[in-house]
């Protein structure tokens, strides 16, 4: 059922959509203006993705994705890479630590095999732990591409048809979305970026069909509730018509 709440300025009522997708851009531009380390935005990134994930589930989202870890950004250097690293491990150990008070579902979206088999252990806790909970599903993209998302699906249906389990007419597009790691996940209605870039950076290509994009200029470190409510009004004022007239 679609969740409304009051719009603050004219009481007009505001759609929450189901589901928000985040691309979590403009730490390392954050840092830079402080003269700070790049490790420094990402751990200010760390804190505005935990107040973006308290806040989801006070106004009723039901399912949260953010971009954490691209399968580009392992170009970076060891140093912020693992920075990066430490900051999601810590994360997870606290949120395993605090599951019974927060009700937050986890699930991972991208090749967790790359990562440390420690961070494997934690996500896979983290899944395992949280299943029972239904008020925010996070969808953290970890060591995801869209691009390779689509080549995994092609592939592991291509081994299906090649064992004879089914045939190339038995593709369609929901049977493809669900080789997909976002399968039984309903498609972002809308796919927030912030930092003032315009691209979608391989996120989300096959989900984002009929995503509204809402582009802000602040940086990922200052996002808080005030720019999620600012995205989401923006959202209501879009005439989303799904190729229809
Ligand atoms: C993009 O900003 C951000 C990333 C590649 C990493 C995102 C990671 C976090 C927010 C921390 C992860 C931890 C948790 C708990 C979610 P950028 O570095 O590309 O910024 P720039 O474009 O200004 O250089």
């Amino acid at each position: 059922m679609a969740f409304f709440r009051k719009n603050k300025k004219n009481e007009a009522p505001v759609n929450v959509p189901e589901h928000i997708a985040i691309i979590m851009d403009g730490n390392g531009r954050w840092a830079k203006k402080r003269g700070l380390p790049r490790t420094a935005g990402h751990r200010a990134g760390a804190e505005a993705f935990r107040r973006i994930a308290n806040y989801s589930r006070s106004i009723g989202l039901k399912y949260l994705t953010v971009y954490a870890f691209s399968t580009e950004n392992w170009k970076r250097s060891e140093e912020e890479v693992s920075g990066i690293m430490k900051l999601l491990g810590r994360y997870l150990e606290e949120a395993l630590a605090d599951m019974e008070k927060n009700h937050v579902r986890f699930c991972f979206f991208g090749d967790l095999s790359r990562l440390s088999p420690e961070l494997q252990t934690l996500c896979r806790d983290a899944q395992e732990r949280s299943r029972c909970y239904d008020e925010v599903q996070v969808n953290f993209c970890l060591n995801y591409g869209g691009r390779d998302e689509l080549v995994r699906a092609a592939r592991t249906f291509a081994a299906q048809v090649a064992e004879g389990k089914c045939g190339p007419e038995d593709l369609t597009e929901e049977a493809f979305s669900n080789y997909l790691y976002s399968a039984g996940v309903p498609d972002p209605e809308l796919i927030i970026r912030p930092s003032g870039e315009m691209r979608t950076s391989n996120f989300l290509l096959w989900q984002s069909a009929y995503s509204e994009y809402v582009f802000m200029d602040v940086l990922w470190p200052d996002f808080g509730p005030e720019q999620l409510d600012a995205a989401i009004e923006e959202y209501n004022r879009r005439n989303r018509r799904f190729g229809g007239t």
